[in-house]
């Protein structure tokens, strides 16, 4: 039987799962001879941040704050590439100083970050969809993500030393990447050879892809042809299914016909169940199981629900659950809505459940308290 945290809720981080992905992306990385960044956005978690530490070129980062929590962890030979098109005005300084390369989302970046010893490089944005669903398509109409691939000119291309395309997710093969750097390669591959990098982005869950050829001969080609430096940003394929959340059931009840069951979490702790409208994947669900019953989370929300699964026996209060591929976009995105705190979070390591961190009460009171305090605001009149 899987170990059971002592407490309820809890992330567990299973360190083998993350092992088998450093050995996927090691195993790229000397195939091919790939440059491999984590995309801290997934999971930003240190310990996490610690243990890849010593097999990746360096972090991916997509605002000052990542950039300097991947500053604190990483060596100074690694290296830190930061994408957004949010960079405000007063953070330039900072980011300067911080990174080591930027993919400037715009033009006004550009001109913001021309004058630096960052590593300059263009987010283009393709212009061809290859995803169908909008919410998650760089490509789509009225874009915010990259510089059109047919305005990019020599005059853009002065002073930059890279080019940056991250324009899929989710993918199990490798044919997005292929069209798109065919695509690249035969609009602005005149240019390939005066830049020093690609980055082919994040997007692709090379964990569950089986042949890796198409990629490797691609970054090989690549590597030949222009003397590029090509580099991958994983985020999702490194630790989706390295965290699962156990819940517990903490009340049952008939509601119109169907079995309702009411967790100690809540789309507080995995809001893209929401936002996206997905049944999350639990270990429990039995697709033989003749008990069904329809798992809901703790907050006020009504469309606070997981969705209906199918069960080997009734489900009664104190039953455990385990959602599972949890890593990428979840605790990162996790809140404290309704006064639930978060999960607590364990490392599963050598067979053994481990907690390394728990949330207190006074953290979420400090959170919305004001900094200054009655007495300062009584002073100033206020
Ligand atoms: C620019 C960029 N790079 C990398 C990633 C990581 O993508 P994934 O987690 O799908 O691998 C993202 C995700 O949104 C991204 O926007």
């Amino acid at each position: 039987m899987a170990l059971m945290p002592d407490t309820s809720p809890a992330f567990i981080i299973d360190e083998q799962a993350l092992q088998d992905s450093i050995a996927v992306l090691g195993y790229l990385r000397q195939q091919s001879d790939c440059r491999v960044l984590y995309s801290i956005k997934a999971l930003p978690l240190t310990t996490i941040l610690k243990s890849l530490q010593p097999f990746v070129d360096g972090f991916s980062v997509s605002s000052l704050f990542e950039a300097k929590l991947a500053h604190s962890i990483l060596s100074p030979e690694q290296s830190i590439h930061l994408a957004t098109p949010g960079v405000r005005e007063d953070e330039v300084g900072e980011i300067k100083k911080i990174c080591s390369h930027i993919s400037c989302n715009s033009l006004s970046q550009r001109k913001a970050f021309l004058t630096s010893d960052l590593s300059l490089g263009l987010r283009i944005n393709p212009k061809q969809s290859l995803v169908n669903d909008a919410r998650f398509d760089p490509c789509r109409l009225h874009s915010k993500l990259g510089i059109d691939i047919n305005k990019v000119d020599a005059d853009m291309l002065q002073g930059i030393e890279g080019l940056h395309c991250h324009n899929v997710f989710s993918q199990q093969d490798y044919r997005a990447l292929i069209t798109t750097m065919t695509q690249l390669e035969s609009q602005l591959g005149g240019y390939f050879k005066q830049l020093k990098w690609l980055n082919l982005g994040g997007g692709y869950l090379f964990k569950q892809i089986d042949n890796h050829q198409p990629f490797i001969e691609l970054v090989q080609s690549l590597r030949k042809k222009y003397q590029l430096e090509v580099y991958i940003e994983p985020g999702k394929a490194v630790v989706n299914d390295a965290v699962s959340l156990v819940a517990t059931v903490i009340d049952c009840f008939d509601s119109d016909g169907k079995m309702v069951a009411v967790l100690d979490t809540s789309i507080n702790h995995n809001p893209e169940v929401f936002e996206y409208q997905r049944q999350p994947d639990i270990l429990q669900n039995d697709l033989q199981g003749s008990y069904l019953a329809v798992l809901v989370g703790s907050s006020c929300l009504a469309g606070d629900v997981f969705g209906e699964y199918q069960f080997k026996q009734a489900i009664q209060v104190g039953d455990k659950i385990t959602f599972i591929n949890l890593g990428a976009y979840t605790l990162v995105k996790a809140n404290r809505f309704n006064g639930y705190n978060l999960p607590d979070i364990y490392s599963l390591k050598s067979g053994e459940l481990c907690c390394i961190k728990q949330y207190s009460y006074q953290q979420y009171q400090n959170q919305w308290e004001s900094d200054k305090n009655e007495s300062n605001r009584n002073d100033s009149g206020r």
